[in-house]
């Protein structure tokens, strides 16, 4: 999506004319409200030096003990105990500038909201980018406030900022914790070199729903995968220290239960049980806050009838305190303005009460704080108790931030032309985006490509540049991405004569962030040529999917087969050459049943970032051997849809009683490609599976043997089902994983430890409950192909 910092600017000159005219007669001109503030700016100026020695002075006091909590909270609350009430309320108060609109604005207008960020009626911002814009607005802030509270500038960096890195969901493909906190701190890196101190990010948002357009935001169908991958993101964006000016804070979004979306349609209400609640929604969100992550974001949806932004249980009892979670939680964009569309506030101004009630700090692109809550507190409907908790929140994160040290620090544009797109970035951003390909299908051993003198490339992702972006971009550049035709050119063009065909369009009309993506349904005029260039090669590489519009927000979808002509391009395409290798470059799972029953090869690339045609070719071409496995069920058809391999048992699991048992008659009961799979060049065995018992402890051990000739990486996987406990427990459930390095013929045995804790749940009320009886052990290369021994605890 293409950055337009119009508004910023425009907003910025604007006032500063009003600025320079404003006089005494002037005054009389401006509403009432108007004039109080101008008139108690004047008053206040001298208030205005005073505090910016008390800054000052708390800055240089602070160097030495910059980290010592205390001393932070000291100096937090004694600036609180500064603050008029409206400009605490500020502080909860952020706003848009930019053009990176998730939603309809509250308020656009432009002169009311620069007069806002004047009377330090503003405590952040988002979507300002680049080191010169955003120390533009910080300055402005900084100079024209009574308190000179700076700013904190926020951004949606979800896969990389300017490098892009693999779509969170394919970056989560990879099982590799290190590869994914590495990318997550390249990315912070990029972001705070370009003005950015806070990111909304990570989404740790189960789905079992690939309807949903965002599963391509996180990190797929498992709580404990995505309990592990959110800490690594978090631990890559946030690092050891939120003062590096390296660092940004992290938000774990979307609290909670957003991907439980009914019919996977986004914004789409949500219900679900305490078990499923406490088992796997909030796992994640419980491991980003043992993170320490800095901030929580509210999710859009109600949860049986009440909505997250105002939900007293998840947000007082739970975050604040069962979990002692004491940063900053956010509204999602105006979810505080939708409380009123949910039905459970009349207006604007219920709503915020609610909000702030309930435990929200800060209400993006509301206007319902900044407009309300000074007259809530004055009537006595909300405590101003409550403000003061959630300003301290914030002071303390630009405390932290080290924003009260030096409120530009993160403005440095020489810094930023040296970062952003540094080479490494790029070759990391390759590297990560090799590990998150998972190979679907290899039944010919047509890949690695070898002994091809002829290739043709096909389809309407096989040039496209812009597509691998991935729907959340953040500030990349559109059509930079290496293409897989570029990918493929450039590692085998001196090899083999490679041929290009479109096939066939995708969509129609503007593909991108802000519109809805019309999918190209009838011109097949391009197939011809696709079938003449796929007559005469001796494979054919097929590059279809979605564009990167057509998963994400607000890109849920009733068909995830692929979409629009490419299916019959592809049925087309192999009526003339069976050689073909699938590329899929996709934000979701698809329902690819005719696909896996006729093509040979199959390999899902996901939305891989800016290096994506050249980690593609990089798995093609054998120079990687792929070690992807699948963070979410692949379904056989949408109908099956919710679809996860840890599912309960129900009371009619199998076919004993003929037709009387849990299934649909017209598709059969298991994922097309199940959760955790994935193939490689090499093949790997299992065997001797022990497990040792003692009253601390169990120790499972597996040996794995690569009995190929090549090398090759595997993801060995332990899996639990507790038998018979209190409540239903699924059938299995993920409880560890190596990914392991293992040279032609050799041998290891892996060790995985786990306490009983391990083998717990958490019951209706959240608490952990551990229940001796019989467990089944389970060990494999997914959550199908297991070996499994049963053990009494
Ligand atoms: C999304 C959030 C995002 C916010 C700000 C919303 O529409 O749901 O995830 O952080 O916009 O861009």
């Amino acid at each position: 999506m293409s950055i337009n910092l119009e508004s910023l600017v425009y907003s910025v000159r604007m006032a500063s004319a009003r600025r320079a005219s404003t006089d005494e007669s002037q005054l009389r001109t401006l509403p009432a409200a108007g004039r109080f503030h101008v008139a108690f700016k004047k008053q206040t100026m001298h208030m205005k030096y005073i505090f910016f020695i008390f800054i000052s002075s708390l800055i240089i006091s602070c160097q030495d003990v910059e980290k010592d909590a205390s001393d932070a909270n000291l100096k937090v609350d004694s600036l609180l105990s500064e603050m008029t009430l409206r400009e605490k309320i500020g502080q909860m108060n952020q706003y848009s500038v930019g053009s990176e609109m998730t939603g309809p604005n509250a308020s656009v207008d432009h002169a009311e909201r620069y007069q806002r960020f004047l009377n330090g009626e503003v405590g952040s911002v988002l979507n300002t980018l680049g080191a010169r814009d955003t120390r533009k607005l910080q300055k402005m802030v900084v100079d024209s406030t009574r308190l000179g509270i700076p700013l904190i500038f926020a951004y949606d960096v979800i896969h990389g900022y300017q490098t892009m890195f693999p779509i969170p969901l394919g970056e989560a493909a990879s099982w590799d914790l290190e590869a994914i906190q590495l990318s997550a701190s390249i990315a912070a890196k990029e972001a705070s070199s370009a003005g950015i101190q806070w990111t909304f990010a990570p989404m740790v948002d189960i789905s079992r729903d690939a309807r949903w357009g965002r599963v391509m935001e996180g990190a797929g169908e498992d709580p404990y995968l995505g309990s592990l991958i959110a800490k690594a993101r978090i631990k890559g964006f946030q690092g050891n220290d939120l003062s590096d000016k390296h660092t940004i804070a992290a938000c774990a979004k979307h609290f909670a239960g957003y991907g439980f979306a009914e019919s996977g349609k986004d914004y789409n209400s949500v219900t679900v049980g305490k078990n499923t609640l406490h088992n796997v929604i909030l796992p994640p969100f419980r491991a980003s806050v043992e993170s320490n992550v800095a901030t929580f974001m509210n999710a859009f949806n109600d949860i049986d009838g009440i909505p997250s932004t105002s939900n007293l249980y998840l947000l007082r009892e739970l975050l604040a305190d069962k979990w002692n979670f004491d940063g900053v939680v956010v509204s999602d964009w105006n979810s505080i303005g939708e409380i009123i569309n949910h039905g459970v506030a009349s207006d604007r101004r219920e709503a915020a009460m609610k909000a702030a009630i309930a435990g929200c700090d800060v209400d993006m692109e509301g206007d319902a704080f900044v407009n309300h809550l000074e007259q809530l507190i004055l009537e006595g409907q909300v405590s101003e108790d409550l403000v003061d908790e959630s300003v301290r929140q914030i002071l303390s994160l630009k405390y932290e931030l080290g924003l009260f040290d030096n409120p530009y620090k993160y403005f440095d544009e020489e810094i930023e032309r040296e970062l952003i797109g540094h080479p490494a970035h790029k070759k990391i951003s390759r590297e990560v985006a090799t590990k998150s390909i998972v190979l679907l299908k290899n039944e010919q051993n047509l890949l690695p490509l070898a002994n091809v003198k002829k290739l043709g490339v096909i389809g309407p992702l096989a040039k496209d540049k812009d597509s691998p972006l991935g729907n959340w971009r953040a500030a990349a550049k559109s059509n930079t991405a290496i293409s897989l035709y570029e990918g493929i050119q450039t590692r085998l063009g001196n090899q083999m004569q490679i041929s290009y065909a479109e096939g066939c369009k995708l969509s129609i009309g503007p593909n991108n962030f802000f519109n809805e993506v019309q999918i190209e349904q009838n011109d097949k005029s391009g197939f011809e040529e696709a079938i003449r260039v796929a007559r005469t090669s001796d494979v054919v590489i097929m590059a279809l999917g979605e564009t990167a519009y057509m998963s994400g927000e607000a890109r849920s979808r009733a068909d995830i087969g692929l979409p629009g002509l490419q299916l019959d391009l592809l049925k087309e395409i192999y009526k003339v050459n069976k050689n073909i290798v699938l590329v899929l470059m996709n934000g979701r799972p698809l329902s690819i049943p005719w696909e896996a029953d006729n093509i040979p090869t199959i390999v899902e690339a996901w939305h891989l970032g800016s290096e994506a045609g050249n980690a593609i070719a990089d798995v093609l071409s054998g120079d990687v051997n792929p070690s992807g496995k699948l963070p979410m069920s692949f379904p056989r058809h949408v109908g099956q849809l919710p679809l996860y391999y840890n599912h309960l048992n129900t009371g009619r699991p199998n076919n004993e009683g003929a037709v009387f048992y849990s299934h649909h008659m017209d598709v059969e009961n298991t994922p097309l490609y199940p959760f955790g799979y994935g193939l490689s060049y090499s093949e790997f065995e299992y065997s001797d599976l022990v497990i040792k018992q003692s009253s601390e402890e169990i120790n499972v051990l597996i040996t794995v043997t690569n009995t190929s000739d090549v090398y090759g990486q595997e993801v060995v996987q332990v899996y639990i089902r507790d038998i018979a406990a209190s409540i239903s427990r699924p059938v299995l459930e993920l409880k560890g994983f190596e990914k392991i390095g293992l040279e032609p013929g050799q041998a290891k045995q892996i060790r995985f430890q786990f306490t009983k804790e391990d083998l717990s749940y958490f019951d209706t009320n959240g608490n952990t409950v551990f229940e001796s009886g019989e467990f089944l052990i389970s060990v494999g290369s997914n959550s199908q192909d297991l070996i499994s021994e049963s053990i009494t605890l």
